[in-house]
């Protein structure tokens, strides 16, 4: 990639660039550059082989070399780039690794008027207490993030070149303006290291302090570690981020203060209250980072046994969305019990703590809404960050497009990917803006339409419960009825929540229509598990001889169940025991036995009610005598993946013949064999390929498998209860 690469300052971060750069066969020649006073570092860093040559002139450093960077200390980089001024050559990429980025881009104008394009810069996160080179290590910068902070001139050629040096040595590159980089960067470091370092001054300078230290436990280490870093560094890091810095101090201030106050008046509840919030926000930070980071999770399945015993699956996922919505926007409080606490749902949740709601918990399962009313929504501060999943970004662009403030819906790499113009088509014709990128998808930049929205009579192109829950959401702040009309029925769960919050829907064969005239009143709701998920022990349990399982309190709301009518077509043996109402929606526990199961031409009526499903029907139909044909299910191809395609390549892996059409799939059934399979982030695929492997003759690993968290954290553990031998392992 360069044929000289010149690091200014070869310290930790500069010494580990060099050696992962090295490492990675990124440059020809790698030169170090200091002052006289880094005379020794710059040796060391040479006997070790981190830098080939070293030299105490600048122009000597940077002679010929198409690669330059800077990773001194903030507060010199201006300093540096003047001396490079006289030097600088406009087929070279000048980079840096600051931990402010206002503060570089200013250097860089003050020195040359303005940015150079070819002077990209960047920050990676990522570091170490010690500095010098004897820290630098090999692969500081794996499964890292890299935040590059282009401006608007930046040479879209250097980017690019500035990109793949970063991933190459293993990092996770973003872009971002460097404004918000700062401000990012203030909340999530800088602001902590502050805190730190304040801690262990106060403490310090008690007079029992060789108490306090003596008998200091674990939270005290775990709190404090980073007051061990550079005090050298971080003043200059606080001082370039001032600005960003200052108000979050007076937030933090004020939070202390609120903590005071609470003791002061004996106040538990509320003090549970922040802290359970707290917990919880960490746990979502951290799952988000796991996602993004691409922590994989893979799941080693060894082939054979049988499934057998009685469990209750997590909650049903559409039902806990919307039991979170519609929670939100009524009058009163609403308890719910069954909740899913599973990425997705939590998205949804987290989506309305942000815009103002009270929402306490959840604790096994139970949240407490404490609802604001249809017009009680806040602007929240910043976007809406969704993860995976589409049923909250969908569902809340219909009921954002009507409100009094503008919002901005975000979500991981596959929900970017997925189309937004089926919901924001049908919703500007309600007269919402809503702008989504070229390609009609996330993010989605909503303009609020408080009062504006009219209502239309909309038949679906295609049968789909996101866009017709969307519309009913958003035909709450129109003026007139708003009127969906479905090719297919699909799941109505909102249409009977929204009864259940005694808000009217009306529902004449395939339309149901809804106005602005209505209130929600706060009702209690109890999910039952999800269908979706027991579907996996549907299939798990007909396929693998010898089984018989119980799954207790399953939704088995008729436009739902599609997956029991497939399954008992191929000849599976499924009791539905004890049939019951609960806040109404139908509930039962289902048993199932091993049953040979035959191939079957799926009836394209049951598609929407199986929608789902149908990643693990697939490994049904490998396990069935003769063939199974699918059609009439191009929406699987735009899932959390490409259903039929990812199915298909995992399944032909596996030695089954199974040929993906543009709506469907054919399967021939046959042995299953082993292999590695990748579930390509798809929770559904991952449990698929696990249950598959009830019936392998080898053992099956599936990668990427950390998205199992969206819908379903606790299928490991069940799957293994109930027979299945998966090991799950966590890679960085
Ligand atoms: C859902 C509807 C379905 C389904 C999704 C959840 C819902 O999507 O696939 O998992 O909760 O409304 P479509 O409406 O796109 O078919």
């Amino acid at each position: 990639m360069f044929n000289k690469l010149c690091i200014i300052g070869v310290g930790l971060i500069g010494g580990s660039v060099a050696r992962s750069a090295r490492l990675q066969h990124l440059a020809r020649t790698i030169v170090g550059y200091g002052r006289e006073q880094d005379l020794q570092n710059l040796q060391t860093a040479q006997q070790l082989g981190v830098i080939d040559e070293y030299f105490l002139d600048i122009a000597d450093a940077v002679a010929n070399a198409d690669g330059v960077l800077i990773a001194t200390p903030v507060s010199h980089i201006e300093s540096t780039l003047a001396l490079l001024k006289p030097l600088w050559s406009v087929d070279t990429l000048y980079t840096d690794v600051g931990s402010t980025k206002s503060n570089v881009l200013s250097a860089a104008k003050n020195v040359f008027g303005k940015v150079p394009p070819n002077f990209v810069a960047a920050h990676p996160i990522a570091g170490a207490e010690q500095s010098g080179v004897l820290a630098a290590v090999d692969d500081l910068f794996v499964n890292k993030r890299l935040i590059i902070t282009p401006t608007e001139h930046t040479d879209i050629a250097a980017l690019r070149k500035l990109q793949r040096f970063w991933q190459a040595l293993g990092a996770s590159v973003s872009l971002m303006d460097a404004a918000h980089h700062d401000s990012v960067l203030a909340a999530t470091s800088h602001l902590p290291h502050i805190l730190a370092f304040a801690l262990v001054d106060m403490l310090g300078h008690q007079d029992e302090q060789s108490e306090i230290f003596q008998y200091a436990a674990g939270g005290f280490k775990d709190f404090t570690r980073i007051a061990s870093s550079d005090p050298t560094m971080w003043t200059d890091i606080c001082a370039a981020n001032k600005s960003a810095l200052l108000p979050l101090l007076g937030q933090l201030q004020s939070q202390l203060n609120k903590i005071q106050q609470l003791l002061i008046d004996d106040n538990y509840q509320q003090l549970f209250t922040t802290f359970s919030y707290a917990k919880h926000a960490r746990q979502r930070f951290l799952n988000q980072i796991e996602t993004t980071m691409s922590k994989s999770h893979t799941f080693q399945i060894q082939p054979g046994g049988k499934l057998f015993g009685e469990t209750r699956v997590p909650g049903d996922k559409s039902m806990s969305h919307r039991s979170i919505m519609l929670g939100s926007l009524a009058d009163g409080i609403t308890h719910v019990t069954g909740f899913l606490e599973a990425e997705d749902a939590l998205a949804t949740l987290q989506a309305f703590r942000d815009m103002g709601v009270d929402i306490e918990g959840p604790v096994d399962g139970c949240v407490t809404i404490h609802g604001v009313g249809k017009d009680g929504l806040k602007a929240p501060k910043n976007e809406l960050y969704l993860g995976n999943s589409g049923t909250s970004m969908r569902l809340l662009s219909g009921l954002l497009a009507g409100q009094p403030f503008d919002s901005v819906l975000t979500g991981d790499k596959s929900l970017s990917g997925r189309p937004m113009k089926r919901v924001t088509d049908p919703l500007s014709q309600m007269g919402a803006e809503i702008k989504t990128t070229e390609q009609g998808t996330a993010p989605l930049y909503i303009t609020g339409k408080a009062g504006q929205l009219q209502a239309i009579d909309y038949v679906m192109p295609i049968a789909s419960a996101q866009v017709k829950s969307c519309l009913l959401l958003a035909g709450m702040y129109a003026q007139g009825e708003t009127r969906v009309t479905e090719p297919a029925p699909t799941r109505d769960h909102t249409e009977r929540m929204l009864t259940g919050f005694s808000y009217p829907v009306k529902r004449e064969a395939s339309t149901a229509s809804i106005s602005a005239a209505g209130r929600l009143t706060a009702m209690d709701i109890d999910v039952p598990s999800d269908i979706s998920s027991a579907a996996f022990f549907l299939v798990g349990a007909s396929i693998a001889p010898g089984s018989d399982v119980t799954l207790r309190h399953v939704g088995i709301n008729p436009t739902r169940t599609g997956v029991i009518d497939i399954l008992r077509l191929m000849g599976a043996n499924i009791d539905v025991l004890n049939p019951r109402e609960v806040g109404g929606e139908p509930v039962a526990d289902l048993r199932v036995r091993y049953s040979p199961l035959k191939g079957i031409d799926i009836p394209e009526e049951l598609v929407p009610l199986a929608i789902d499903e149908f990643p693990v029907l697939f490994v049904a139909a490998a396990c069935a005598e003769g063939q199974t044909r699918l059609s009439g299910a191009e929406e699987l191809r735009v899932k959390e993946s490409d259903r039929i395609q990812v199915m298909a390549d995992g399944l032909q892996i596996l030695g089954v013949d199974a040929q993906p059409t543009p709506d469907g799939m054919i399967i021939n059934g046959s042995q299953i064999g082993g292999g590695v399979v990748d579930s390509h982030g798809d929770h559904r695929i991952a449990m698929s390929f696990s249950i598959a492997g009830l019936r392998a003759n080898a053992a099956i690993t599936v990668l990427d498998c950390a998205n199992v968290n969206t819908s379903f954290p606790e299928f490991k553990d069940l799957v293994k209860n109930l027979g299945l031998t998966l090991v799950c392992t966590e890679d960085q």
